[in-house]
């Protein structure tokens, strides 16, 4: 939250009783004194009320003061707020908390009249920045989706340099703004003098403030009183008390102004990536992201219900189908923060590492259980493509006699994406994306797809070369292979594509190896490919050497390539999609939810019988393919430690239940029986999918896993159909500026459309209540859309 005329600054302590309470106090009195509107609020309080810190406020405000000091959970108990939430048996979740605190914000807003100047809001935290709140989640990550600007107070005391330090380094890690430091002076230590050279570095002023009078004997409390209010009244009215205010003040401005100008910025400055510039009607059509916590970014947009200027906005695509964790997890970014302190980044050829290695023999064990027995790191989607395509074809390529260069092709799918680069882009069917490259050559031939989806409540296949189509009895049971093994279908597929294989060859065409995207082709439309048609075209390729491969091949088969960077690692529901497809590639590629959307990385699996061609004398024969930062140790450690978060997920109990939700028969298999299988889930419920399918505005509607996407029918005849249309994007267009509810409730939508075609992605520990949500808001922004038709 953040209201141009009320700032709010979250007051920490570098360790409890190092002076929150006196420091706020000071800023409360100062503020007042200059005529402003001041609130103070202590979110969590235990102990009793005489001692609580808002009575100190309420104590030491001059008469008729406009400070209001307020608290919203109070316990009796006077120990940490966890421990008195338990005693108390309440169950106070981070959730609750920040919603009664954006309630509490929200009212202070309203009640700051802009004419009378900048308001301040001080909330108090209690003890250190890690202390508990009551949920028992550390302070600093609890309150981190505010991410409210920070007043550190140092700790003066014993060791008190390195607490503070330690503090700062909590709240910079975790992504807060820390605005200014205040402490107590000590004439004799001068300790304040060590931190202010150490935070002016930093570009954050620390001032230190004369300590208040030593307590008097207990039975002298009025004696107190007196001291503290003559110590205030001093204090608050120095000009370092009044210096301190204005820079809060000035900081606050300089944000709200940054926030606002950024858009004109990044207009005239960037070029945006699979944008075209000239439909950017005005600078406030960009997505200003001040920070992002779990599924939602935090934007700022002037909007007309809304005082505040930020606002939360959920990811739809999350950011590109990077996302899988949330944003801003913080033992992510531990693990980033130590592996950069421990190497930075370190040469890789010939060299080892304990990240590297982790992570090598991770993907060995688990994707590449049982067919891979190599690793070759590169950076994102399309080099780890590139290193794929390298490999397959030299190994086809080493088939052909001697001397011959056979001019090698890839066989391929419609609507596939493998990357933008100018090799992963030429194993693409020619599309938008890729036609209006000058390089662009299109190197494959690309076979049509079954697809799988709900049309009008029912599953539908649909069969692109065929009038006749077959519907499912459901979900579960169109991704049992095993059991549609012993269907008429498969031999129909096997007859079509051995088919379209003669008819390729027959022309004098050569392929050097089979790619294609398991169970989902992502960016060609979020098609949900049948697996049967996947499973069974790898098996007719495998068998079809003959057709393939030249005589001298003997019985070597055209490599098979799995691009999972958008469909692995969970991203379906699935731990694998080879346990669903039933067959193993020779090569496999991963990336984006590697690293749980943290920093880019890719990893190439490939099978004992693709790195052995690279073996010889000469260097000529090796792979010589390289990136500047090829198996960092940051992106490696990252990889390791999201992948064991995405197998935890996989195996937690919202998983679990997705999947007694969506494979029904679950229900009655014992526990024991229950492992490894490949059973099709989704967080997104199956009554909402079936709903979304029968609203008149969409063709079809299907989901797996993390993953919802729809067809939106095209309103306007003889409009570009496909991805050139814009049909998905004008549905969904009431869903991007306002949510359904009035602020601080409201939630934006960030969406990426395919053309004609609407998805969402969420985490997958995304919450619920927030899936719920956004179902609730998609089916009433279709249901309205669908009134046109
Ligand atoms: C299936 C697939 N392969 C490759 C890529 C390219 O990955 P990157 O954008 O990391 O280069 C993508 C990106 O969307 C993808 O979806
Ligand atoms: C800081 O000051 C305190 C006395 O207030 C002293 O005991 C302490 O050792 C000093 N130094 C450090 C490094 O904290
Ligand atoms: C990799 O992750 C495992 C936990 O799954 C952890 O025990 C191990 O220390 C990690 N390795 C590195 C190098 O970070
Ligand atoms: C992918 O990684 C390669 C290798 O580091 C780099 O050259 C390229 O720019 C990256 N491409 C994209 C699209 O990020
Ligand atoms: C697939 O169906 C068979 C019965 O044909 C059943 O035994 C098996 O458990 C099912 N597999 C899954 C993953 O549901």
């Amino acid at each position: 939250m953040l209201f141009p005329h009320l700032r709010i600054h979250q007051i920490y302590g570098a360790n409890t009783d190092v002076g929150k309470t006196i420091f706020s106090t000071i800023l409360c009195l100062t503020n007042a004194a200059a005529g402003n509107r001041v609130f103070y609020l202590k979110p969590v309080s235990t102990g009793s009320l005489v001692d609580s810190d808002h009575s100190h406020i309420s104590r030491y405000r001059p008469h008729g003061s406009p400070i209001d000091p307020e608290c919203i959970i109070r316990m009796n108990e006077p120990v940490s707020p966890h421990l008195a939430a338990q005693k108390a048996r309440q169950v106070i979740s981070d959730e609750n908390l920040l919603g009664r605190m954006r309630d509490y914000f929200q009212k202070c807003a309203k009640r700051n009249n802009k004419l009378t100047g900048l308001g301040a809001v001080y909330v108090e935290t209690a003890g250190g920045t890690l202390s508990p709140a009551p949920s028992g989640t550390t302070q600093a990550d609890a309150y981190r989706p505010l991410r409210l600007p920070v007043v550190l107070v140092a700790d003066s005391k014993l060791g008190g340099i390195s607490t503070t330090l330690s503090a700062y380094e909590t709240l910079h890690t975790r992504g807060y703004n820390i605005d200014v430091v205040l402490m107590f002076k000590d004439d004799y230590y001068q300790n304040h003098t060590y931190l202010e050279r150490w935070f002016k570095e930093k570009n954050i002023p620390l001032t230190a403030f004369d300590p208040p009078p030593l307590r008097p004997p207990r039975n002298l409390d009025e004696k107190d009183e007196m001291n503290m209010k003559h110590y205030y009244a001093q204090t608050a009215s120095t000009s370092d008390a009044r210096r301190v205010v204005a820079t809060l003040d000035m900081r606050h401005t300089d944000r709200v102004q940054t926030l606002e100008t950024l858009p004109d910025r990044a207009a005239s400055t960037f070029w945006y990536p699979f944008s075209q510039h000239k439909n950017i009607r005005s600078a406030q059509d960009l997505t200003v992201i001040d920070s992002a916590h779990k599924d939602v970014f935090t934007t700022a947009k002037s909007q007309p219900n809304n005082p505040s200027l930020l606002s939360p906005t959920f990811d739809g695509s999350a950011s590109w189908w990077t996302q899988g964790i949330g944003h801003g997890n913080q033992q992510l970014a531990a693990v980033a923060a130590n592996a950069a302190g421990r190497y930075g980044h370190v040469i890789f050829p010939l060299a080892v590492h304990e990240p590297a290695i982790e992570l090598a023999e991770r993907m060995l064990r688990t994707q590449g259980k049982a067919w891979a027995s190599r690793v070759f790191f590169s950076d994102n989607g399309s080099t780890g493509m590139e290193v794929a395509l390298k490999m397959a074809l030299r190994k086809t390529a080493m088939l052909y006699p001697s001397g011959e260069k056979p001019d090698l092709e890839v066989l391929g799918l419609a609507g596939s994406y493998h990357g933008d680069t100018i090799g992963a882009m030429d194993a693409c069917e020619g599309g938008v994306y890729n036609s209006a490259v000058e390089w662009y050559k299109g190197r494959g031939a690309w076979l049509e797809t079954p697809t799988i989806g709900f049309e009008d409540g029912h599953l539908q296949l649909r069969l692109p070369w065929s009038d006749r189509q077959p519907r499912f009895s459901d979900v579960e049971n169109a991704y049992n292979l095993s059991k549609r093994r012993e269907g008429t279908l498969v031999e129909r597929y096997r007859k079509h594509i051995t088919s379209r294989i003669q008819e390729l060859v027959s022309t004098g065409r050569r392929f050097g190896a089979l790619v294609l995207e398991p169970l989902v082709l992502g960016a060609g439309g979020m098609k949900f490919v049948d697996p049967l048609f996947q499973a069974i075209l790898v098996e007719v390729v495998r068998s079809s050497s003959h057709l393939l491969l030249p005589p001298t091949a003997k019985d070597a088969t055209l490599p098979v390539i799995f691009d999972e960077v958008f469909s692995g690692l969970g991203r379906l529901g699935f731990a694998t999609s080879t346990s669903v497809l039933g067959v193993k590639p020779d090569i496999a590629v991963y990336a984006k939810l590697l690293t749980g959307g943290l920093v880019p990385l890719a990893v190439t699996l490939a099978s004992q019988s693709i790195f052995d061609v690279f073996i010889g004398d000469d260097k000529a024969s090796a792979l010589l393919h390289g990136h500047s930062y090829t198996a960092y140790p940051v992106g490696c450690a990252v990889a390791n430690a999201s992948l064991s978060m995405l197998e935890d997920l996989l195996r937690s109990d919202t998983f679990e239940e997705a999947r007694r939700e969506w494979s029904p028969s679950l229900r009655s298999m014992p526990d024991s029986e229950r492992v490894d299988v490949a059973a099709p889930s989704s967080l997104w419920s199956r009554s909402f999918v079936k709903s979304l399918s029968t609203l008149p505005s969409i063709n079809w509607a299907m989901s797996l896993g993390t993953v919802l996407a729809f067809e939106v029918k095209d309103t306007d005849r003889g409009a570009l159909s496909g991805y050139g249309s814009s049909a998905a994007e004008r549905a969904l267009a009431p869903l991007k500026d306002f949510g359904y509810g009035a602020p601080p409730d409201a939630l934006n939508m960030h969406l990426r459309t395919l053309g004609n075609v609407g998805y969402l992605i969420t985490s997958l520990n995304s919450e619920k209540s927030m899936i719920r949500r956004l179902e609730g808001n998609l089916l009433h922004c279709l249901e309205a859309y669908s009134s046109h038709f």
